[in-house]
């Protein structure tokens, strides 16, 4: 019987070992064997660095394999695979750009770093020759990213739609479950520990964007300057237009979107209303979703866990294992490709439909001062709906329109702001179907 060849092992560094780098290095040395049995692969974690040698941690890690010295994984030639999970953008772009340098695979849940600074990092990865893997940038346990680059390679995607932050959904979530205003909601994303002390980077969303420029990128097949994505938050969003939303059939959503056309790419992260039976109506909580239509492949619905130690620690593997099997085959992992860049369509020109909320004196002639003036931008009013009130002599008037061009909306909505029956600043939401 022919002797069987004894695996070869494939090194790893960790750089960082929170949350997600303690669940890839359990998942690692737990299913050790199991991976080896199954792929004939023996994954090795040779070094892990840490800011601390003597923090309490929660896993059991062999003191020796730990260094507070990055250059220590980098400079170790025998180290095939750098795993950074320690974010932030400076210095981890400098120690990835050299790990590649130096001839190694990066894999990296980076999202800010990709979305920012990850034009130079996929240049150095280009010019090594080395494997870039970011599955774990966006959606967490959701294989997006391979869903992309390798399930839909044969397709053109016209628009992708993301739920891609679950601490907004969750928020979202509870306003619309509970009737809980922002901050209550937000305060119960904090007590459960999905929303951070300091929320902004979710809130606000540029944790949305930035995994919205990354998947923009490989969908549409175009570099993304994150500048050009329009962005706005669920901040400000009140607990009376969900209210609203809802009695017309509607939910709101905070959505990376991203859409191509001949002109160029519309790429936009905002609260929108989605009608109920749309696929993502029905992603509540922590979850994430991304609806996409794909030429040949049709539309497609990815649906999971976003965030978290394991969801997140197992799209790290994923990576781990597809360059391991090229190392160990001796076929070279393919480095990240580089793109054109298309043009982004400026926010102005992009046109939706809308969810208008006015509140305004009851009095004969308001409304068609405001239909009036909608209509003289080229806004064709969908539906009216006034609420009634009782106690006071404001009423809040509710329009939607059929399809408009947002710098039309925009003229408008500075007329009928200065009108003198309009007492708030107007709420102004995108729908999409
Ligand atoms: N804070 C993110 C979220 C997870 O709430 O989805 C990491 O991107």
């Amino acid at each position: 019987m022919p002797r069987k060849e004894p695996s070869r092992a494939v090194n790893i560094g960790l750089l960082g070992l929170g949350t997600v780098g303690s669940g890839v290095y359990q998942i690692l040395t737990s299913e050790c064997r199991d991976i080896e049995r199954k792929t004939g692969l023996r994954l090795v974690v040779k070094k892990i660095a840490v800011r601390s040698l003597h923090k309490k941690r929660k896993i059991r890690v062999p003191q020796r394999i730990l260094t507070t010295q990055v250059r220590e994984l980098i400079e170790d030639p025998s180290i095939d695979i750098f795993v950074e999970l320690a974010g932030g953008i400076h210095p981890v772009k400098e120690w990835i750009s050299a790990a590649l340098r130096r001839g190694k695979h990066v894999v990296t849940a980076n999202k800010a770093l990709l979305a920012e600074e990850g034009l130079s990092v996929y240049r150095e990865s280009l010019r090594a020759s080395r494997r870039l893997g970011l599955e774990a940038s966006v959606c967490g346990g959701i294989p997006i990213i391979k869903a992309l680059t390798e399930g839909l390679a044969s397709n053109r995607i016209s628009h992708f739609f993301g739920i891609v932050n679950g601490t907004c959904n969750f928020i979202l979530t509870a306003m619309s479950r509970g009737s809980l205003s922002f901050q209550k909601a937000l305060a119960e994303a904090q007590a459960k520990g999905y929303a951070e002390r300091d929320p902004k980077l979710d809130i606000d969303g540029t944790d949305s964007a930035h995994k919205l420029a990354i998947l923009a990128r490989l969908a549409f097949r175009s570099e993304i300057p994150l500048r050009k994505i329009s962005v706005e938050g669920i901040r400000s969003l009140s607990g009376a237009d969900i209210e609203y939303a809802k009695e017309l059939g509607y939910v709101i959503k905070l959505l990376a979107i991203g859409k191509k056309w001949k002109r160029g790419l519309e790429l936009r992260v905002h609260p929108t209303m989605l009608p109920l039976d749309h696929p993502l109506a029905s992603v509540r909580g922590v979850y994430n979703a991304v609806f996409l239509r794909a030429d040949r492949a049709g539309d497609l619905l990815f649906y999971g866990q976003g965030a978290g130690m394991f969801p997140t620690a197992s799209a790290v593997v994923s990576d781990i294992l597809d360059i391991a099997r090229n190392i160990s085959s001796g076929s070279r992992p393919a480095a990240q490709p580089l793109f054109p860049q298309l043009p982004v369509l400026p926010i102005d020109d992009v046109k939706s439909k809308y969810y208008l909320r006015f509140q305004v004196e009851d009095k004969p002639g308001v409304l068609g001062q405001i239909a009036r003036t909608l209509g003289r931008h080229d806004i064709s009013i969908l539906s009216v709906h006034q609420k009634e009130s009782y106690q006071s002599r404001s009423v809040p008037v509710i329009i939607l329109t059929y399809e408009a061009r947002e710098k039309d909306l925009r003229k408008a909505l500075g007329i009928i702001r200065a009108m003198r029956q309009v007492s708030e600043k107007p709420v102004v939401l995108r729908v999409e179907k």
